[in-house]
Formats: structure tokens, sequence, C-alpha cells
């Protein structure tokens, strides 16, 4: 272990690792050759049936489930390795720091960071983009600022750049969605992005339309106008292989729940530099150099970001679901996203009535699939398809303005993932297929 300047430990001894290793289990054959099935069975929860009915779950875009080695990394943890990080000055607490600096270093590489110091560990996305909201935020954006985001954007991605719009007088512009492709209006961007842009968020990968939006021309031309680029990644990462330096964005924020990791894991990453200069958002133990009664020092990030005691177990559990995803590759998530979609979108087509939102074209969109079933309700939808043992979501998916933009109240979304199959599109298929008999589509 080596001390580092803000006195956190960053592990590089070996004998620190937890005893549980992440692999894939018997799931690898070889590289470009996955065992799907396998994978599927790294997963505890389809090992019994819900409600009677073995369990096909198509809402990992909400929350992903767990392999055996996620859920085994908290037991390994919380059995033999149990202390709070940082501070102990006893091999408990020192290995416990260890697993956990470890784990950071693992989120760096997975997303190709320089540096695990630009790594912080956060409850969520959602979190993440608070804390740069917060922090960056208020030290850099004034009145007359423009924050521009996307219609396509989680409310996380909206909410806090409102409340932020609001208290500093600043204006939130939204790059327009064209509800017909459900793709963004990129030629809007000539008028919108002026030298007023302090910051534009932007939704890597749609959670309500699976669209993949062209981030790298948006990063570009952001950084055109001097611009700081926020990539809301919490759709991607967990899908597809993410580098942020060859990206180029300066913040990228996902949440490790849904990448195989617990729940209570989020990361936000950020450009050295801008961390560097950026105030504590909460404060508290941990992310100070040194307290008198009127006023604080802070630590270097990412401590400074890091108030009281952390999600060790989660994160730890970050770190196995990363040696996870790497054994699998993510070149081959995404290689088995696209056959599951491109197979879905055959079997769709079988369907009278059936409207896919977002784009058709494989390439253009990862595994989320939102549709409209004629005019069964969404909510309708979900209770049929649960009685056949499928787990949909329904509704506006945390994303107001994009409903808007489509002009419906809600949609119905299925989202496939790396333990999903292709009979799970077909199980999907037949539910639908009983929906439009209830409803006498
Ligand atoms: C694109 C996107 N951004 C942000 C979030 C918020 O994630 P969390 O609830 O884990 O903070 C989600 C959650 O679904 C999402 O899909």
């Amino acid at each position: 272990m080596t001390a580092t300047m803000s006195g956190i430990r960053e592990a590089t001894d070996p004998s620190c690792t937890p005893t549980v290793t992440a692999t894939a289990t018997a799931a690898i054959a070889h590289d470009s050759a996955i065992d799907w099935r396998a994978v599927k069975a790294d997963f505890p929860i389809f090992d019994h049936e819900v409600g009677g009915k073995p369990l096909t779950y198509l809402d990992s875009t909400a929350t992903s489930q767990k392999p055996r080695v996620v859920i085994d990394t908290l037991h390994e943890f919380y059995s033999h390795h149990n202390a709070n990080i940082h501070r102990g000055l006893y091999a408990l607490s020192e290995a416990a720091t260890a697993m956990y600096e470890q784990a950071r270093a693992k989120v760096a590489r997975f997303i190709h960071a320089r540096s695990s110091r630009e790594v912080i560990f956060t409850r969520n996305a959602t979190e993440a983009i608070n804390l740069v909201a917060y922090s960056w935020g208020r030290a850099n954006i004034g009145p007359g600022d423009t924050i521009l985001i996307t219609e396509m954007e989680h409310h996380a991605d909206i909410v806090p750049w409102q409340i932020l719009a609001q208290e500093k007088g600043a204006t939130l512009a939204y790059i327009p969605l064209d509800p017909a492709t459900g793709t963004l209006q990129m030629d809007k961007l000539d008028d919108l992005l002026t030298d007023k842009v302090k910051l534009v968020g932007v939704v890597h990968v749609s959670n309500a339309l699976g669209t993949i939006n062209p981030v790298e021309e948006i990063i570009r031309r952001a950084h055109e106008v001097g611009a700081v680029v926020l990539l809301d990644g919490a759709q991607s990462v967990p899908h597809m292989p993410v580098d942020v330096q060859a990206l180029g964005c300066d913040f990228l924020v996902f949440s490790g729940h849904k990448m195989c990791a617990p729940t209570g894991s989020g990361v936000l990453w950020g450009r050295r530099e801008l961390l560097n200069a950026m105030p504590p958002f909460l404060g508290g133990g941990d992310m100070i150099r040194r307290v008198t009664m009127q006023s604080s020092t802070y630590a270097e990030p990412p401590a400074r970001f890091e108030a009281g005691t952390p999600a060790i177990a989660e994160a730890i559990g970050l770190g196995a679901a990363c040696d996870y995803l790497s054994a699998i590759g993510m070149a081959n998530v995404r290689a088995h996203e696209v056959a599951i979609s491109q197979y879905a979108l055959e079997r769709f087509a079988e369907v009278p009535g059936l409207h896919i939102f977002g784009p058709l074209d494989v390439r253009q969109r990862g595994a989320t699939f939102s549709f409209a079933l004629a005019d069964v309700p969404p909510h309708d939808m979900a209770s049929i398809l649960d009685s056949e043992g499928i787990a949909i979501r329904a509704g506006h998916h945390c994303c107001h303005p994009t409903m808007f933009a489509l002009d419906v109240a809600g949609t119905s979304r299925a989202s496939f993932y790396i333990y999903n199959l292709n009979e799970d599109v077909d199980r999907l298929v037949a539910g639908l297929h009983k929906a439009a008999q209830i409803f006498g589509v």
C-alpha cells in the first residue's frame, strides 16, 4: 500500500484482495464465444420460480440482478473483513481500507480513467449529479449563464439543474427530441450551443427509449464553446465499453446497482483538474484535512467528496462487479445485447398493433425497448405480463419531458441484459399476444 497526498491509501498489495475472486465462472469459454446460459446460471435469482413461473426479468434498466460472486463478496466482507475505513490503526481496518481503495482502482480501470483519484463513490447516479450541481455548479454557474440538457434526460439529470438555475438566475435549455425517430434534433445545436452555455448534461443511452446519443459530437461541440460536459452513463457503463479519456467528457456518472453491483453503490468520475478546484458537497468526517473551532481545510479528492462512513461493502461489491463484467468483456456484453435486440425486433414485427419507440436500427440503440400495444394501458400490460412471470416496467420511467415529446402518458418497457436469452424474447412476445387477446386488439 502507498499513502497518497490526501491520506487515502491506494491498494496495490495483492494480499489485500478479498478471497472471493470475481470470475464469470463457467461462462467464459473464449473471448468471443460466451456461453450466455452459463452466465445466466451465475445469477441465483433465476434458480427459483416467481409466482409458480420461471422468471423472465426484463427490468434491468431499473436495476440489474446480482451474480453470485457479488453476493459472496458482500458475505465475505461482513464475515471476515468488516471495519470502518481510513481511520483505524489496526489490521482489520487497514485491510478494509485496502479493499475499498482497490475497488476504486477497479472502477477507474473499468472506465479507463487516468487515475483512481478521479473516482468518487456515491450512492447512485442521482447523488453523483447532485454532487456536481451543488459543488461545481454553485461555483461556476451565475446569472445569465445557460445549462443545456436534453429532452431525453432522466429526472436525475433535470431536477438538480432546475434547482441550480432557479437559485442562480441561469437558464435551463433543452436539445429537443424528435418524436418520430426517438433521437436528438442535432441540427438545433447550432442555435443552442452559444458561449453562454457553461454546462451540457447529456444521457449517453436513454433509459426510456434505448437511443444511443452521438455524445462524441456533443462533447466536441460543447468544448468548442468552452462548456463542461456531464455524461449520464447510467445506461451505457453497464452495457458497453466506456472510455472516459477517449470520449473526452468532463464528468461521468453511473449507478453500480444497474451493473451487477449492490444497491447503494454509484460513481462520479471527474477530470482531476475540475475535481481539485471544486468545493465540498457534504461536510463531515473523512473529508477534511484540519478542523478548527471556526473553519476547516479540506482533503484532496476523492476524500473531499466522501464525507462520513461510505457504503464500504457496496463499493467493494462494485469492484467485484467490474471484475465480473470485465471477465465477460464489455465488447461481448454489447455484442450480446445487439444480437438479442435484433432478435427482439424481428419477433416484435409479428405482433399486430405493436409500436416500438426509439430507433429500430440496433447500431443506434441499446437493449431497452419502450412500446405500446394499440391502446393497452402500460400498467395493465405490466400486470398481464407479470401473471406470466415476466417483469417489465410501466409508466414515465422518470422521464416526463421525454413522454411530453412523445405525447404519451407512459410506455411499457422491456430491457435485456447479460442473463437474458432469446427465449425471454419469445416469452415476452407470447405475453404480448395474450394481452392483445384480452384487450381485443
Ligand atoms: C439514464 C439514467 N440516469 C439516471 C438514473 C438514476 O439512477 P439512480 O436511481 O441509480 O440514481 C437512471 C435510473 O434509472 C437512469 O436510467
